[in-house]
């Protein structure tokens, strides 16, 4: 890797973390290490991809920037525009919205904002509609970061977003209060 002359650079924790993906890869194959980095890079860069962060991305595996922009505009999990410190991502897909996900959208534009992908006032929120987040059996779904919860309703979902706003402990997953998937 050659010096790096941006203004990102993964922190000492993120760089023992790389070290250790990179083992997981034969040496000419480092480039398929290009995901996890991103990820991390994405952690610490508060849930986004500045142009800074792909560029270190892509030098740190000695990779055209070209190519990890490729791996970045691909999936959706990725983001290069700024996000809110809950990213809400609202699946809208036919078995959440037979269930309600409009309501779950509503919601969103009442308490976080009248357009998707924009972050809140307060920095708090962002929220983006999605497809299918493998969860359509507890229908209608969100993912807010790395937690889902499931079986909402409207009201179910203006709590969960007011329990973030006031800092409160949050129960992930049904939030009808079946366990797991259970229809009883
Ligand atoms: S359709 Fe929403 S989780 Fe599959």
């Amino acid at each position: 890797m050659s010096e790096n002359l941006n203004n990102f650079s993964f922190s000492d924790k993120n760089k023992l973390i790389a070290v250790d993906i990179l083992k997981k890869y034969p040496v000419e194959r480092k480039n398929s290490a290009v995901m996890p980095l991103l990820d991390i890079a994405q952690r610490q860069n508060d849930g986004w991809l500045s142009r800074d962060t792909i560029e270190y991305v892509a030098e740190y595996l000695d990779m055209p920037i070209i190519k990890v922009m490729e791996v970045v505009t691909f999936y959706t999990m990725y983001h290069t525009k700024p996000v809110g410190k809950n990213l809400v991502q609202v699946c809208a897909t036919t078995p959440c919205w037979l269930r309600g996900s409009d309501n779950i959208v509503k919601a969103c534009k009442e308490m976080i904002s009248p357009e998707q992908n924009t972050v809140s006032n307060d920095g708090l929120f962002s929220w983006m509609q999605v497809e299918c987040l493998g969860a359509c059996v507890n229908a209608p779904v969100v993912q807010i970061n790395d937690d889902y919860y499931e079986d909402l309703t409207y009201d179910t979902t203006k709590n969960i977003l007011q329990s973030l706003i006031d800092n409160k402990p949050l129960q992930v997953g049904s939030q009808s209060g079946r366990k797991g998937s259970r229809a009883d």
